[in-house]
Formats: structure tokens, sequence, C-alpha cells
């Protein structure tokens, strides 16, 4: 099972670490959705302005056939993208990607509700299973014009080669002219990024938390949750927000279903995500590595969040050097 392989090999290594994928069971995707509604993170609700603004002219110059969504969640930013397609008529596919099985079946059904005229044929799957799914069976070949969309600064998610390889896998996936919906949340104020990652109401440190408790259900571990707590740290050097879960206490922690004895020192850490930050430099950098030029970018007035528009550009197109 890859849940116990990863949570053994991340609690055996140092420093500790667990994936942050493992973040959206039931009650993580609705805690991540609060996340959302908090007034620190102000990510979620300045790409929605901006997409909201920007749908008409995506829809314009993407003309999809097939919107295809990595980490779709509940696709409320998704949704002005969708009717700004459809009211330029034609058939659409809508697929969306997820870990979360709750969240897809969700979403599908509310999607299937509320345009009739939308096709939905989600993918259950982490990124590398959809990346391989989808590569056997050919997503936006077959001359479907295809927009991928991957919002919410989920790029940041990746340490940057893992960034670069994402994106040229995307690159791999589509054909020349296809577009890609790049969210990133730009590089600021270290206090307003550590507040959106540290919300008062305590709902990021429910969420980060909530790992333990995932491990305790599905595990049978004997985490002790009162005995940890979130920490979220912006590493100007590397600019970008680190998640941890602090051991308060000297513990050893037992998991029955490894089994494995975790012992954990005072103020040590589990690093659970890091979340990168970016200038828009930095994504035209990548862009132009992984085989997409910069079509347009749009950002909001404080200039907190970009949401950019990629076109694939032809294969073996001369890339700027490192
Ligand atoms: N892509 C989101 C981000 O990096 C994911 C996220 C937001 C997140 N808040 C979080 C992940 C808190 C873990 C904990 O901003």
């Amino acid at each position: 099972m890859p849940f116990a392989d990863d949570v053994r090999a991340g609690l055996s290594a140092t420093p500790k670490r667990l994936q942050p994928k493992y973040f959206y069971d039931e009650l993580g995707s609705r805690l991540f959705e609060a996340i959302c509604a908090t007034p620190e993170y102000y990510l979620t609700r300045t790409e929605a302005a901006i997409l909201e603004a920007a749908a008409d002219e995506i829809a314009e110059r993407s003309r999809p056939a097939v919107i295809l969504e990595f980490g779709s969640g509940s696709a409320v930013k998704t949704r002005r993208l969708l009717e700004a397609t459809l009211r330029r008529g034609g058939e659409l596919t809508y697929v969306p990607v997820d870990i979360s099985r709750s969240a897809l079946h969700a979403t599908e059904a509310a999607l299937r509700a509320e345009y009739p005229r939308l096709t939905v044929a989600g993918i259950e799957a982490d990124y590398p299973e959809a990346l391989a799914r989808l590569g056997a069976r050919g997503a936006g070949t077959a001359g479907l014009r295809t927009l991928v969309l991957f919002l919410g600064s989920n790029i940041g998610n990746f340490d940057p080669p893992a960034a670069l390889e994402f994106l040229g896998a995307i690159r791999n996936l589509v054909v020349e002219g296809d577009t890609l919906l790049l969210g990133t949340d730009l590089k600021k104020d270290r206090h307003i990024l550590e507040a959106a990652y540290n919300d008062a109401l305590g709902i990021t440190a429910a969420f980060n938390l909530n790992l333990l408790v995932r491990i305790n259900r599905q595990l049978g571990g004997r985490f002790d949750v009162r005995r940890f707590r979130h920490r979220a740290e912006y590493d100007e050097d590397r600019r970008c927000i680190n998640m941890y879960l602090e051991s308060m206490t000297d513990q050893r922690v037992r998991i029955d279903g490894l089994p494995l004895d975790v012992a954990l020192a005072a103020g040590e850490t589990i690093h659970t995500e890091s979340s990168y930050k970016f200038s828009l430099a930095d994504v035209e950098h990548m862009a132009s590595r992984t085989g997409f030029a910069v079509e347009t970018m749009w950002t909001d007035e404080r200039e907190y969040f970009a949401c950019s528009l990629l076109r694939a550009a032809p294969h073996g197109t001369p890339q700027r050097a490192r």
C-alpha cells in the first residue's frame, strides 16, 4: 500500500517528512476549502478575480474542446472558464484530475447538473498516475484543442526541478498550439505569506495536523495530535514557505499497521509541504525551458498573484540557455 510505504519511508528519514498529496482525504479536502475562505489566504480569491476578468479572453485565445485540470478540487474558479467556453458554442469536455475521490465525485455531479451541455470525465489519481493514464489515451490529440489548467499555485508545491519536469510532461501530453493556464503566487512580504499559511482561526493548523489523524485512522497510528504544533516559515533564499509539524515533547509514537516506532525529540519537525513563490520572470523562464511560450500574463492590482496563458511551442524550439 503506497500510503503505508510512503509514511514508513518519510518518518524513517532524516529530517522526517510526509508527502503533501496525503493531506487530501475527505476531511482534508474540506479543510482546504475552508482555508481558501480564511481572510489571510488571499491566493484563491485573488486568482478567482483574475480569472473572472480574463475568462472571455482566455476562452477566445485557447478555443478548447477539452479542458483538462490537475488538482481540480471543488472547481469553483474553473466554472468561469467553462462558462466562457460554453458561451462560444461547440462541444466541450472537462477532465478534472483529483486525488480525492469525495471531492472529485462531488465536483463531477455538480458540474453535470449545472451545465447540461458539458461532458465531464474525471480521473481519480495523483499527478504521475494521471499523466501516465492520459498519455496512454492520447489526451489533446485526435484533433481536440486542449486547454490545461494548473491553478492555485499548485506548481509551487513542487521543488524547482520537479516543477520543470511536470511542465515538460504536460508539454508532452499536448500538441503544438494547445495552451496551459498556470496560476502562480508571487513573491511578497514575508508577513503576508506567513499569515496565509498560518491563519488566526487555526484552519491551516488543523489541515496540517489532519495528516497525523489520517495515519492514526488508516495505519493504526497512535499520534496524540495535541503534542504537535503547526509551523509555517518563509525561506527568503529559496523563496518558499515550508510547513512542518513540530513535536512539542520528546516522544515515541507507535504505528501499529506498519509496524513502526517513531522517536521524536522536543522541537523536532516533520516537513509536510513547501510552497514556492515566483516572479513573472521565473514564470517566463519555466515556460521557455519546458517548450511553452508566454502568450499573456494577468495579475491583480497588488501583484499578489499571476495567471499566465502559455502556448505549446513547436517541439525542438531552441530554448533559452540555463
Ligand atoms: N497550492 C497551495 C499553496 O501552495 C496548497 C496549500 C495552500 C496548502 N495552503 C496550504 C497546502 C496549507 C498545505 C497547507 O498555497
